[in-house]
């Protein structure tokens, strides 16, 4: 298993998973449970990040405190379902930027092929790639060469749900990558869905289906 693997099993985050995974769940209560899981694994991932110190005046005293730079934090969602994953991170550190991925996979290659791209200046920033489900890790892998790339180089890859396949091959390519997930589920069907998983993330996002 992927060394820099963190997996969520707080009881708000299993108790939120739950209800997202239910079929009966409507797109607005999984968008809200998708932000709100988000938000709760950004706390997680962000504990290695850097402070600084500020001088603050309370009502009754002088004291220093700490503040995170989310100034040089970028966060990078995986079109489309990884849309729905940004808010969550960006009601915790508002000023982050955010850049876009496009990529699917071509049907009769099975590459991955990339159809849009933006991405602000990475250098020295904490880079946060967002994709709710991590299945084959195609696109996900594709990602993080993309963010490479780009000069990204503290990458931290959130997901909701994880396949073993999916983590075996961010392992075998990108062994640096930290990755936080809120579940790690049993396997692939043979149309690389997650089982049990939650179907399609963007079609139930969207109503897509
Ligand atoms: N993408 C999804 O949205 N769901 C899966 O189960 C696999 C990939």
């Amino acid at each position: 298993m992927h060394e820099m693997l963190t997996v969520v099993n707080h009881p708000l985050v299993l108790h939120k998973l739950s209800i997202m995974r239910n079929r009966e769940t409507g797109p607005k209560e999984f968008r809200e449970l998708l932000k709100e899981i988000t938000l709760l694994l950004t706390y997680e991932a962000t504990t290695h990040i850097n402070t600084y110190e500020v001088e603050i005046e309370t009502p009754l005293a002088k004291m220093k405190g700490k503040m995170i730079e989310d100034k040089k934090v970028s966060v990078v969602p995986i079109l489309r379902a990884g849309l729905g994953m940004v808010d969550g991170v960006l009601s915790l550190m508002p000023n982050a930027a955010v850049g876009f991925i496009g990529i699917y996979r071509d049907p009769i290659t099975i590459r991955p092929v990339e159809y849009y791209g933006k991405l602000p200046p990475l250098n020295e920033n904490e880079v946060f790639i967002l994709d709710p489900m991590l299945a084959t890790g195609v696109s996900s892998n594709r990602a993080i060469d993309i963010v490479k790339n780009a000069g990204g180089k503290n990458i931290s890859l959130m997901c909701i749900i994880c396949a073993p396949e999916g983590i075996d091959m961010i392992s075998r390519h990108h062994p640096d990558i930290k990755i936080f997930t809120a579940s790690v589920d049993e396997r692939l069907d043979e149309k690389s869905y997650i089982i049990p998983g939650l179907g399609d993330a963007g079609d139930r996002l969207y109503k897509t289906r």
